[in-house]
Formats: structure tokens, C-alpha cells, sequence
């Protein structure tokens, strides 16, 4: 299921939805091997998102929404023309693609997506695979769309010259296309003709900055450098950082917003320095049925990812580690949240329910 794609696209192509396939980029083989992982089934593409070979929270929503498809097909050609099978094959791919990350909320928003769309389907089968693939390919594109309107909105909150911070991976790799933190730091690079700069934090321990953020930069020319998560106090603290945008992996009623772990730190440091902290997520990372952040699940992921770097044990042999993948940032400590129908600027209450009743929300 591995290969190399033929001829090198500049255009990272994230998820590719084909009417057979889920076709990922391989982001564990990333920055030194560009290689696709082709998928025919809906166990292979939730296999890919537990093990990481795609991840950030739009892009396993989209994901999730092309294997509802591959399930679709499966079970519209398996010989049986019978509605309830088919529903009831959905319903358990539903299920195995939801328990694969708890707690980007995008995944289980695709997921919801889809299940109306088969739930309202009053055809045969195979006419409903059609519409489930056409849905799936339509989530793709709407996050696209998204992600332009984030970077659109965004970058007017920076100005030539400035230099931004970010985390983790937030760009194309993290969605269909574009992204949402590095869609505004893309979108700032062509305001700005080139006249900015990024931090980008390495994110310990799976280096999404250092491996993803800073392949995703150099591929669209835009200047970096690399710090350790460690180093970020030290840059903020001497005015070398004009602002820091990061993404969402779930957003609460109230603002407070789950990302990465090492975001909360970051925000801490942005109050203390007087550094305006963005969040920058489409609606479907909104999660207005969670009153607040103590409400999100926080994936725990295994310890040996810690005490290991690559593979290679660092920590001594039975050390006792933690990993809680996603910490929770304050509401209270975020400047203002960029969405794709506009800046959200506090009471976040009241300004996300209003953005709620003009995107679709997760
Ligand atoms: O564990 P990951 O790599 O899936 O975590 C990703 C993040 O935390 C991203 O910042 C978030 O999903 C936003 S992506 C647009």
C-alpha cells in the first residue's frame, strides 16, 4: 500500500479522495521521504490515523469521510442490495474511525456529516455510495475554501516585517489544503510580498514543527527558524516575536480551546509579555455542546514516545513518563479566534454562538 507518487507536485495533497482510494501523504515519512499510503478499506485509513500517518484535526475529519465512502462502496458491492446491511456496515465504520483519536472534534463532525447524508439517502446502495462519495469529496473541498477565508481574515492581524510564532503543524499537512495557522502565515507571505519570518516550535515529542511546519515553509519560500519548545520564553521575552497564531484541535462554548500540548505554556508567555495570542480553526472545530475546556477529552498517547526520540531510547530503561497529547489554553488568554466567517474577538461565548448561525459548527 506504500509508493512514491510519480511526478513531484508542488500543491501539497493532503488527503486525495478517489471513488477506490483514500490516498495520504505519509506524514511519518516526512521531510525526508515525500511517499503516498494508499488505502482501499475503511480499516486502513483508521489504522493511518491512530498511527499518525495523517493527523491534525481537519485532515482526519477529511479522512475519516473518504473511508465512510470506501466503506459505502464495499458494502453496496458485497452482493447484498439490502438498505438495513448497508446502514448497519456504516454505522460500524462510524464507529471504529470515532474511537481512533478522542479529541479533535472535526473527526467526529465529518463523521456526523456523512451519517446524515446515508441516513437521508432514499436510494439503492450503490446510488448511495455515489452520494456519500461526492459528500466526502465535498467535506475535502469546503475545507480548502475554509482555510483561504481563515488566511484571508488573518493576515490583516499582522503587518510587513512582523515575525510570527507557531505551533505544532496548523498548515496543509493538518488540513485538505492551505491550513488554518500556517493558512495566515501563507496568506501574510503574499501580503506582505515575503517581508515576514517564523518561529517554529520543534513540538516535542513527535516534531510536527520541525518536521512538518518547516517542510511545509520551505516548499512555499517563506523564511524560518527551527527553536526548540524550550526556547520560546526566551524569544518572546527579548520582543522578537510580534505574535503567535496556532491551531485548534477543539474549541468549547466558552473559547477555551485544546490543542497541542505545549500551547497552554505558550499563552502563559504571550499575557506575561503582552504578545496577542491567535487561535486559528474553522467552525467545524467548534464544539458549542462542551460548556468549557475541563469538558475535552485529552488524548493520553503512550509514554515510550516520550522517553524514546525516533525510536531510539533516551530516558533510562523502565523510566516513568507521561503524555497527555493536547493541553487546554484559557479563553482568558486568547486574543481573538480567526474562523472562517471572521475574527472572533471576546466574550467568545457570545461571539462563537453568533458565528455558529453562519458556518456550520462541529
Ligand atoms: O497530534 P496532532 O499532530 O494531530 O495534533 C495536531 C494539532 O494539535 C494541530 O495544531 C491542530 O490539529 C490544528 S490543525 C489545523
Amino acid at each position: 500500500m506504500n509508493g512514491l507518487r510519480p511526478q513531484h507536485k508542488l500543491r501539497i495533497e493532503t488527503v486525495e479522495i478517489t471513488p477506490d482510494a483514500v490516498v495520504l501523504i505519509d506524514q511519518l515519512a516526512l521531510p525526508h521521504d515525500e511517499r503516498y499510503v494508499t488505502c482501499t478499506t475503511w480499516r486502513e485509513v483508521a489504522g493511518c490515523i491512530r498511527d499518525m500517518t495523517v493527523r491534525g484535526a481537519p485532515a482526519i475529519g477529511v479522512a475519516a469521510a473518504g473511508a465512510l465512502a470506501l466503506a459505502a462502496r464495499a458494502a453496496a458491492f458485497s452482493g447484498a442490495d439490502d438498505r438495513a446491511a448497508f446502514n448497519a456496515a456504516l454505522d460500524e465504520a462510524a464507529l471504529g474511525l470515532a474511537q481512533t483519536r478522542p479529541t479533535a472534534v472535526n473527526l467526529t463532525w465529518a463523521i456526523g456529516e456523512m451519517r446524515t447524508l446515508w441516513q437521508r439517502c432514499d436510494a439503492a446502495p450503490q446510488e448511495c455510495w455515489l452520494t456519500l462519495l461526492a459528500g466526502a469529496r465535498e467535506i475535502h473541498d469546503d475545507d480548502i475554501r475554509r482555510c483561504h477565508a481563515i488566511g484571508a481574515f488573518g493576515a490583516p492581524l499582522f503587518k510587513a516585517g512582523d515575525a510570527i510564532l507557531t505551533h505544532c503543524n496548523a498548515g496543509a499537512l493538518a488540513t485538505a489544503g492551505y491550513g488554518t495557522a500556517l493558512g495566515i502565515i501563507r496568506a501574510c507571505h503574499e501580503r506582505y510580498d515575503g517581508a515576514i519570518s517564523v518561529f517554529v516550535d520543534e513540538t516535542r515529542p513527535w516534531l510536527q514543527g520541525a518536521r512538518l511546519t518547516a517542510w511545509e515553509l520551505g516548499v512555499e519560500g517563506i523564511e524560518y527558524s527551527v527553536i526548540g519548545d524550550s526556547m520560546a520564553g526566551h524569544f518572546i521575552s527579548r520582543g522578537e516575536v510580534d505574535g503567535i497564531v496556532v491551531g485548534a484541535d477543539r474549541i468549547a462554548a466558552n473559547g477555551d480551546t485544546a490543542n497541542k500540548i505545549g500551547t497552554y505554556t505558550l499563552s502563559v508567555l504571550a499575557k506575561e509579555h503582552g504578545v496577542p495570542f491567535y487561535v486559528a480553526a474553522p467552525l467545524s472545530t467548534v464544539d458549542r455542546s462542551v460548556a468549557s475546556g475541563a469538558d475535552i477529552p485529552i488524548e493520553e498517547r503512550d509514554p515510550g514516545e516520550v522517553t524514546s526520540f525516533r525510536g531510539v531510547q533516551v530516558a533510562p530503561v523502565g523510566a516513568h513518563a507521561r503524555h497527555p497529547a493536547f493541553d487546554i489554553t484559557p479563553q482568558a488568554s486568547i486574543s481573538a479566534i480567526v474562523t472562517e466567517v471572521g475574527v472572533l474577538r471576546p466574550p467568545f461565548d457570545k461571539a462563537l454562538r453568533r458565528a455558529c448561525l453562519e458556518g456550520t459548527c462541529g
